[in-house]
């Protein structure tokens, strides 16, 4: 992240595998269940390591562009727990245990309460989300997700009239996460969304990827997704969410606060200091692409920011 230099491409990532994300969620362990749970998977076949075959029509979400190939998606990631380098996360995610897990609700809800990630997927039928991702380092990938709208899990919480925000924290545990014991950031890693856009209907809870359960590596066994900010916001192996009155600490804000907002939302006009955002390069891909204005989303959620400057506010 410091760096905003990529790794070199391997050769593997030109080798496109023609095969699309077709949207059937077959899985790996606890993702046999996942299947059982998605509306529609009973008459799909699931083999446990393998991405199914049937076809799924695009949801009014997704994108029809090429899905970012699975090795790509789960070998170039971002991840500081794990390392700086973007191979550290796949060659050490092992370390990581997404079961047992709970999540804390707590702050301004009107149940607090601590709960099973298990528990937790079961009260929401799980879809499919395939969304760009745009990190702020200048390149991106399409990603095939498998979760439920934060909205949903928000509104189940019953948040009380003074919730203005909702902050997310990451595990802190040195002994999972090898990371954690250096400093390169503060511990643990925290994020935040203004209540309106965390229950806008992109915001996502990412479970599975490829119709598999989330690896490691990209941040199991919850993540947040929202797909028209920079790739930070999307807190990886949430153990926290607090709905909260004023504005929660971010991580990256924290660290480099003239670097990085707490609304990152993407942005080609408004560069990060050290380089510019105007354009991105998808991984798999040789030449630079324009980036877009809320990486594309803009119609869904441009109207959250009309009174916002967005270059004080970036
Ligand atoms: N979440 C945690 N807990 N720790 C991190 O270092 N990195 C972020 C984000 N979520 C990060 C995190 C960054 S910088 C990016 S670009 C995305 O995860 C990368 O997600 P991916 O590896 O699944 O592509």
């Amino acid at each position: 992240m410091q760096h905003p230099g990529e790794a070199p491409n391997s050769r593997r990532e030109f080798l496109r595998t023609g095969a699309l994300f077709t949207g059937t969620v077959a899985a790996l362990g606890g993702g046999l269940e996942l299947l059982s749970r998605r509306p529609g998977a009973a008459a799909e076949s699931a083999l446990p390591g393998l991405v199914g075959q049937a076809k799924k029509a695009l949801g009014p979400y997704d994108t029809s562009e090429p899905v970012t190939p699975y090795a790509q998606a789960t070998g170039y990631n971002n991840f500081y727990e794990f390392g700086t380098d973007k191979a550290d996360p796949a060659r050490l995610a092992a370390s990581l245990k997404p079961r047992p897990w709970t999540v804390k609700i707590d702050g301004e809800v009107k149940k607090p309460m601590t709960v099973d990630i298990d528990t937790l997927q079961s009260w929401f039928p799980l879809e499919d989300r395939i969304y760009r991702m745009r990190c702020v380092e200048g390149w991106s990938m399409v990603m095939p997700w498998l979760g439920f709208p934060l909205s949903a899990l928000i509104r189940r919480l019953n948040p009380t009239g003074k919730a203005k925000y909702v902050q997310f924290t990451a595990l802190l545990d040195p002994k999972q996460f090898p990371g954690q014991r250096g400093d390169v950031l503060a511990w643990p890693y925290v994020e935040g969304l203004r209540l309106d856009e965390a229950l806008s209907p992109l915001a996502f809870m990412a479970v599975g990827l490829a119709g598999r359960v989330l690896p490691g590596q990209n941040g199991a066994p919850l993540r947040l997704v929202v797909p028209w900010k920079y790739g930070f916001k999307g807190i990886k192996s949430i153990v926290r969410i607090t709905l909260t009155e004023k504005q929660p600490q971010t991580t990256w804000a924290q660290s480099a606060p003239g670097e990085y907002g707490f609304y990152a939302n993407v942005n080609p006009k408004v560069d990060h200091p050290r380089w510019s955002q105007a354009t991105e390069r998808r991984i798999g891909e040789l030449s630079r692409r324009p980036t877009l204005m809320f990486n594309g989303y803009a119609d869904q959620v441009g109207s959250l920011y009309s009174n916002l400057d967005l270059r004080k506010n970036y």
